[in-house]
């Protein structure tokens, strides 16, 4: 079969299409795979026994379970739902939203793909892009354009750190944002390096974005304000110029494909009757498990008191095994600071980041190269090549086991250089 120059670009092969056939490999059919890749949360037990409970909650009435199963819901998601969300925001966080200021889609990835698209690609004769103020960023982003050079980036500065950490920062002496961008757009915390901008960076970045009339994304699905996952104080920012996307994924619910914008009136507007063409309505489940939690009062007891503490744990484990069996290499740890990964960067790396990666997986255990999440950026940089993602959202026993082989296997690639 032939395709449209959209057919061959939507098939070929891609950094986040390996990463999901990897996890849909380790998840269903080789469960002995050690699997530090993808990016599915950790099924923490206090977290499934609250939806669990939340589930039977709705199950239990015959009107919900109309609701849930029996109606389209409107463009914007269920009326219901955006009033106890905006009035969540309000009440605790004080932004001003009403919930015109809030689209439910299915999941943030197919949020990023509307959002993307209605700002940055051709515009009659201009090419537009969105901006990566520090690339490396979300790897899920990297073919979601439907026009070619979608996507530009500046490279972060890196501070040293003692005990072989390190941390980017937004670099904004050279930060170069082209006058064709039609966006900027962070994750925060980051994925893949579980960086958290912090609030100076996200307001001299807003400030910017509003210098030159266009808005900043900031891509939630960690957190900021659910579910959270972030070990360093930050405050949630948002106003008419941020577009804010939100996800149920990190809360333990990727199965329900449950997204949330939040922007301005006229934004979500547009968004709705785009998502409507694309998805005609989204999903009901988790909306209405949404509004269960956040009408119990759970949504916040859920993030603080069991998510984010098993991630900083989590978080804290694989550092010091990386720390201790790995101390024989030059290996830099990002300071973890959020989400569900540890971003690790091998200096001058003889290999590329991806051999290194089939080398481990050839071991069954599974990490994410790092060069697919260098988005954007031209430039020949090494430490593009020498980086990778490993998620420590798995049992301490896998983790233990995965950095054992892939301590091996770097310093196998370091002696045969
Ligand atoms: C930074 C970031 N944004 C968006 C997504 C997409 O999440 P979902 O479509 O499950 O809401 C992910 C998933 O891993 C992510 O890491």
């Amino acid at each position: 079969m032939s395709y449209s120059d959209f057919g061959k670009k939507f098939t070929q092969s891609s950094g986040i299409v390996e990463l999901m056939n990897d996890l849909g490999e380790a998840l269903s059919i080789n469960p002995n795979m050690l699997f530090l890749g993808g990016g599915n949360p950790a099924q923490i037990p206090a977290a499934q026994a609250l939806f669990k409970a939340h589930l039977q909650s709705i199950v239990g009435q015959q009107s919900q379970i109309d609701r849930l199963l029996g109606n389209y819901q409107s463009p914007q998601g269920d009326p219901s739902v955006c009033d106890a969300l905006a009035s969540y925001l309000k009440r605790n966080l004080g932004w001003d939203v009403t919930r015109k200021n809030i689209a439910i889609a299915n999941g943030s990835q197919s949020a990023f793909f509307i959002i993307a698209n209605l700002l940055a690609g051709q515009r009659g004769d201009q090419e537009t892009s969105i901006h990566l103020p520090v690339s490396p960023e979300y790897v899920g982003y990297a073919d979601s354009g439907l026009s070619d050079n979608f996507f530009s980036a500046s490279k972060p500065t890196i501070e040293l750190l003692p005990n072989r950490m390190f941390k980017y920062h937004v670099d904004f002496d050279h930060l170069d944002i082209p006058m064709t961008a039609a966006a900027l757009c962070i994750s925060r915390p980051t994925n893949p390096t579980g960086n958290m901008l912090s609030d100076t960076e996200v307001e001299h970045l807003n400030a910017l974005a509003e210098a030159r009339g266009i808005p900043l994304i900031i891509d939630g699905a960690y957190g900021l304000p659910f579910p959270d996952i972030r070990f360093v104080p930050a405050t949630a920012i948002w106003n008419n110029n941020i577009i804010m996307m939100l996800s149920l994924s990190k809360l333990g619910l990727p199965g329900v494909r449950g997204g949330i914008v939040i922007g301005n009136e006229e934004f979500i507007s547009d968004f709705n009757a785009a998502n409507t063409v694309i998805s005609l309505a989204s999903g009901t489940l988790g909306p209405m498990l949404l509004e269960s939690m956040i009408n119990n009062n759970d949504l916040d007891q859920l993030s603080n008191s069991v998510i984010q503490p098993y991630y900083q744990s989590s978080s804290e484990f694989i550092v010091a095994e990386i720390q201790r069996e790995m101390s024989d290499l030059p290996v830099r740890i990002h300071k973890a600071e959020g989400a569900i990964f540890v971003w690790i960067w091998l200096q001058d790396l003889p290999i590329t980041s991806h051999a290194l990666y089939q080398r481990c997986k050839q071991r069954e255990l599974l990490v994410v190269p790092g060069e697919h999440f260098f988005i954007g950026l031209s430039d020949q940089w090494s430490h593009k090549y020498e980086c990778l993602r490993l998620s420590h959202a798995q049992p301490r026993s896998a983790i233990s086991a995965g950095i054992k082989i892939l301590a091996e296997e770097a310093r196998a690639a370091y002696r045969d250089r």
